[in-house]
């Protein structure tokens, strides 16, 4: 069986380091493994658009702010399809599909959504196509036949009812779906990087995000003001390092490399920390540490993002050809699907035939 990754990001905002270490580094490294047969990075501004139906023109402005960080973060268009969630109307038919196999209760038990709806003080003013858009995700996944989606903790729940409904469909209808599997980062501080402020997420409204388009200015000052541990005020008291931002990214970024780079009084991170904990390393030199390596990490992608700037039209021609290519493998999927759901009339012949046949020999 061929190897398919598909996912995604809404284009709300600018991609930030969360996205980075939760997702993106790993579809990067996967897309250069030459592991997979194809690969589909989907632009999902319809699932943005059913939480921000009012502000069109904010998903408008970010998806290219998002092909930008895809581009600059390495994603290779040569590898990988980029497209866009709304330019594929195979999706929008597949969930209409889908809404049959599921219910309302079933929706309202996903966890993901349950806590979106209390996040956006929807109460009982929930969009319909907010509440359906794990459904709608599905599609997105299986219409491609997914073996592999890339994603954050968060989408979990998703996975789990993609499979579902895979699983419905295939009994219902027949073999034509495929249960995707989903591939999660291996390292816990990666599952969710907090925010700079030590708060559980990172999100815009929160303002405490690094996004990969920060400049080093801009980086200085988030990595200056991060919360450490509020009990370490002089540097040779000993340090926690739970709930310490500055460990947390330290752990989803630092490699041995790096200390022989920036900090060679120490071997690896567990130095580090046995220091801090023991106490005497105080928190500055543990900041200017993680400066240097998120500056590391991030200057080949502003490097590569000012190139794609400069040529905008060509990123939107990445764009329509990832479309494109995808609009080809959702077209064979949903022939499929017609079949198997016993609608596709105008090109079974033998329904035409065979019901020529019954009435005109009716009595
Ligand atoms: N829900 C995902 C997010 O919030 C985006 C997304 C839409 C997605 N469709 C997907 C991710 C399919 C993986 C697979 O970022």
């Amino acid at each position: 069986m061929s190897k398919i990754i598909l996912t995604g990001d809404r284009p709300t905002g600018k991609l930030h380091i969360g996205h980075y270490v939760g997702s993106l580094r790993r579809r990067v490294e996967l897309q250069n493994s030459g592991e997979f047969d194809k690969i589909f990075i989907m632009i999902a501004d319809a699932q943005a658009l059913t939480d921000n139906a009012d502000n069109p023109e904010k998903i408008r402005q970010n998806v290219i702010e998002v092909a930008l960080d895809y581009l600059a973060a390495g994603l290779d268009p040569e590898k990988c399809n980029i497209f866009i969630q709304s330019a594929i109307p195979e999706l929008t038919e597949l969930t209409f599909y889908y809404m049959n196999l599921v219910t309302v209760s079933r929706l309202q038990r996903n966890p993901t959504v349950k806590s979106e709806i209390q996040a956006r003080n929807f109460e009982a003013n929930i969009p319909v196509g907010f509440f359906c858009y794990p459904i709608s995700q599905a599609a997105d996944i299986t219409l491609f036949k997914a073996t592999t989606v890339p994603v954050g903790e968060d989408q979990k729940p998703m996975l789990e009812q993609t499979n579902e409904i895979v699983r419905r469909f295939n009994n219902t209808y027949g073999e034509i779906l495929v249960e995707p599997k989903i591939l999660l980062p291996d390292n816990a501080a990666c599952l969710r990087l907090p925010g700079t402020d030590g708060k559980a997420k990172m999100s815009k409204s929160l303002g405490n995000c690094i996004y990969l388009s920060d400049s080093p200015k801009e980086l200085k000052v988030k990595v200056n003001s991060m919360y450490t541990d509020p009990e370490h005020i002089h540097v040779e008291q000993p340090g926690h390092l739970e709930g310490n931002t500055v460990f947390t990214y330290l752990d989803a970024f630092c490699i041995d490399d790096d200390f022989g780079k920036f900090l060679p009084e120490y071997k690896n991170l567990q130095e580090l920390k046995d220091h801090y904990t023991r106490g005497g390393l105080g928190d500055g030199t543990c900041k200017k540490f993680l400066l240097n390596i998120l500056n590391d990490r991030l200057e080949p992608m502003r490097q590569r993002r000012k190139q794609y700037e400069q040529d905008i039209p060509g990123v939107y021609d990445i764009l329509r050809k990832g479309t494109e290519e995808a609009r080809k493998v959702a077209a064979k999927t949903i022939e499929e699907v017609r079949h198997a759901m016993r609608i596709d009339y105008f090109d079974d012949h033998e329904l035409i035939s065979s019901q020529s046949e019954y009435f005109k020999n009716k009595k």
